[in-house]
């Protein structure tokens, strides 16, 4: 069983032959919405919208340890696939080019990034050196390689905590730290993903430009961020289709 967490943008999965739904409650209380089950491609496949069905959780309310926990104890996910959108930082990332990251900074603050709380649930940390499973990074580049899709081989992801964009200061300083895309997701859900031993990887998709980067120099364009969106979609569900049918 496949797990794909949908982000800004996949809200719905048009490849997804649908079989049922099932909401899951969970010791970390409310997921971001049923669990929807189906098949690509014929392989078993479990599809959850973060930001909820109709996209009503922002960023830093998003139930990440409830989403993870149903995925894995609720739905039996072995591997999952986070797609989200993102701003480009590095010259390189423009509006609709497609990155599978392979590092992280987390700059997100007050979320509930661990299922270790102490006491009784006891304390552990896990090893986050190489935050993205390797072969689900792989098999994504293959995928996207397959259909003749354009796709960036790592890129460092800083997650911040939103919802507001950042400040054209803000992305001077990712930049001097070393990012090359952001966003407001990506943290803790990779790492409560690692602390429940599930292989996880990201697709994500250039958005926009981020703040005070080239067209955003003086402002981000929300009807440029929907429609390259809409635009890059259809590849996106290229990749995870083809992911389906030869990934792990
Ligand atoms: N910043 C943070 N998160 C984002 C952006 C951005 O510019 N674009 C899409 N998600």
């Amino acid at each position: 069983m496949l797990a794909i967490i949908g982000g800004s943008g996949l809200t719905q999965l048009a490849i997804l032959e649908i079989e049922r739904r099932q909401v899951v409650r969970t010791p970390f209380g409310e997921p971001s919405g049923p669990l929807i089950f189906g098949r690509i491609g014929g392989r078993q496949v479990v599809f959850l919208a973060r930001h909820g069905y109709g996209h009503t959780i922002p960023p830093h309310l998003v139930n990440y340890r409830a989403n993870l926990w149903a995925l894995k104890h609720g739905a039996g996910a072995l591997h999952v696939i986070s797609v989200a959108s993102v701003g480009g930082i590095r010259s390189d990332l423009g509006p609709g080019t497609l990155v599978v990251p392979d590092q992280i900074i987390d700059y997100t603050w007050g979320r509930a990034a661990t299922f270790f709380e102490g006491g009784d649930s006891g304390v552990t940390h896990i090893d986050f050196t190489q935050p993205y499973d390797p072969t689900i990074r792989h098999e994504l580049l293959e995928a996207a390689r397959s259909g003749g899709h354009a796709i960036v081989d790592g890129a460092v992801y800083a997650a911040t905590q939103g919802p507001r964009l950042e400040t054209a200061a803000e992305i001077d300083r990712l930049e001097g730290d070393g990012a090359h895309v952001v966003g407001m997701t990506g943290m803790p859900e990779a790492a409560l993903a690692r602390e429940q031993d599930l292989p996880y990887g990201a697709l994500c998709v250039v958005a926009n430009w981020a703040a005070g980067r080239q067209s955003s120099a003086r402002a981000i364009s929300f009807s440029q961020v929907e429609e390259t969106l809409q635009a890059a979609m259809g590849r996106v569900r290229d990749v995870l289709g083809r992911f389906c049918e030869d990934g792990c």
